[in-house]
């Protein structure tokens, strides 16, 4: 592993109940890198992503994200990481430009800056015209964009995807590629 991985992941194990999710997978990914994680339904995809997000502790191995060990320095991991989860989490009374301002108020990015941003990254996954639409009224492809789109706002050095195109049809499956790239 080198100075360009932005993940490192060694002999990871995880168990629920005794029952192992993880059965000590490694890998590295470079910095700059798309990197696509495989797997049948329950081969433990989403509770790898869980542990590298700092979201489950780490039980067995070691993980570094973007410098940081995720057992050592938590905090750090996540102030460098974005992540969009398998399950839809957004606030369905919330427009789509309130979810961005919202999003950009927790993490204290100042005022221009973030309505800047805000209105890049819906210009980036084709939003603008639903800026002031509540979220429940969007199609399940316009909600995934607008993940992606709070995902980015942050600028992280390392952006989380599970199941990024789930449930999204082959023509909008194959645009969420050229909005991550
Ligand atoms: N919170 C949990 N408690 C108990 N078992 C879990 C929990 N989360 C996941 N599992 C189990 O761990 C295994 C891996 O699940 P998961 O990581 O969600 O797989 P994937 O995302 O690849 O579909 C499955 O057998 C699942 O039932
Ligand atoms: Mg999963």
């Amino acid at each position: 592993m080198g100075e360009d991985d932005i993940i490192e992941v060694r002999d990871l194990e995880h168990a629920f109940n005794g029952v192992k999710a993880v059965r000590g997978i490694s890998f590295s990914v470079r910095r700059g890198e798309i990197f696509s994680f495989l797997g049948p339904n329950g081969a433990g995809k989403s509770t790898t992503i869980n542990i590298l997000t700092t979201l489950l502790p780490i039980q067995r191995g070691t993980v570094r994200v973007a410098g940081y060990d995720v057992a050592r320095e938590p905090e750090r991991v996540r102030e460098s990481i974005g992540i969009v989860f398998q399950d839809e989490v957004l606030d369905r009374d919330l427009t789509v430009w309130e979810t961005m301002e919202f999003h950009g108020r927790l993490y204290s990015i100042p005022r221009d800056e973030r309505r800047r941003r805000i209105d890049d990254m819906l210009t980036v996954v084709e939003l603008e015209a639903k800026r002031n639409e509540r979220t429940k009224n969007l199609s399940g492809g316009m909600k995934r964009r607008l993940e992606i789109a709070r995902g980015l706002m942050t600028r992280p050095e390392v952006l989380f995807l599970d199941e990024p195109t789930q449930g999204l049809d082959p023509q909008t499956r194959m645009r969420m590629w050229d909005y991550i790239r």
